[in-house]
């Protein structure tokens, strides 16, 4: 497979700074010197600098888990590209399923995040994916379909390149119960079609589309088997070093 396995990890609001550091070690001792997966730590706000200090020389990368568009300004409470680069960032997510729900996130602001993230030289990390209610409706794939084109839009071919997607069904976001391997395959392979006609098949081929909900180390190997699975955004197996380190060596193994 010419794209690169990638796992990153989604911390939520979970860790001090100093509790990063702490476990950023522990990780760095396990995965640090990786070079044949992309790794990321994606810690809150508060924890960057400190996160950053404990990546120097590491080759786990830094992540942040939101960014507001706008470059400076009367916007209380929050963060921009500037102050993310401030401490070597690299990837953003943006639109996860808890900030469209808790925070009444829509596609145009994401949309706008987006773009604003790829403008400032970083990898935006964009989460779609279907509450229960919708699949049992028969509505993943125009779900799916739609967040990932609202969230794209006007975003150039040559951009798109450095955009990861990352595909979460939302009944699977720490609730124990992933989605099968083929299950996430098949929305996995509806969102490269939907890549491909946006960017072109090449570019889409290049894009990696990690899967998130409930991944862990017991059903890590069947999913990252599949052909359009290219990682993972991993929430809860992400807070304890050995497990997502388990996560990185599953990947690495089929790198
Ligand atoms: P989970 O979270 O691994 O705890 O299900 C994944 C995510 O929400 O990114």
């Amino acid at each position: 497979m010419s794209r690169r396995y990638f796992i990153a990890g989604n911390w939520k609001m979970n860790k001090t700074a100093a509790e990063a550091k702490a476990l950023i070690a522990e990780i760095n001792a396990l995965v640090g010197a990786e070079t044949a997966v992309d790794v990321a730590v994606c810690p809150t706000f508060t924890a960057l600098d400190a996160a950053s200090q404990a990546l120097k020389g590491s080759n786990v990368k830094l992540g942040a888990q939101n960014m507001y568009f706008e470059k400076s300004g009367a916007f209380t409470g929050e963060i921009s590209a500037d102050m993310l680069k401030e401490f070597g960032t690299e990837y953003v997510i943006l639109g996860h399923s808890e900030r469209r729900e808790y925070f009444k996130e829509c596609d145009c602001l994401i949309n706008k995040k987006v773009k604003a993230v790829l403008a400032n030289g970083m990898k935006p990390i964009l989460c779609v994916g279907e509450t229960l209610e919708q699949r049992e409706g028969g509505k993943t794939i125009d779900v799916v379909s739609e967040q990932t084109v609202g969230g794209l839009k006007d975003v150039s071919k040559e951009d798109a390149e450095k955009v990861v997607v990352a595909y979460e069904p939302v009944w699977a976001i720490g609730t124990g119960k992933t989605a099968t391997p083929e299950m996430a395959q098949e929305v996995h392979a509806e969102i490269r079609k939907v890549l491909a006609k946006l960017f072109g098949a090449d570019t889409a081929e290049k894009i990696q589309i990690l899967y998130g909900g409930s991944m862990k180390p017991e059903n890590a190997d069947a999913l990252l088997k599949e052909k359009d699975i290219d990682g993972g955004l991993i929430g809860g197996a992400a807070l304890k070093a050995d497990s997502f380190a388990a996560l990185v060596k599953s990947a690495k193994k089929l790198a």
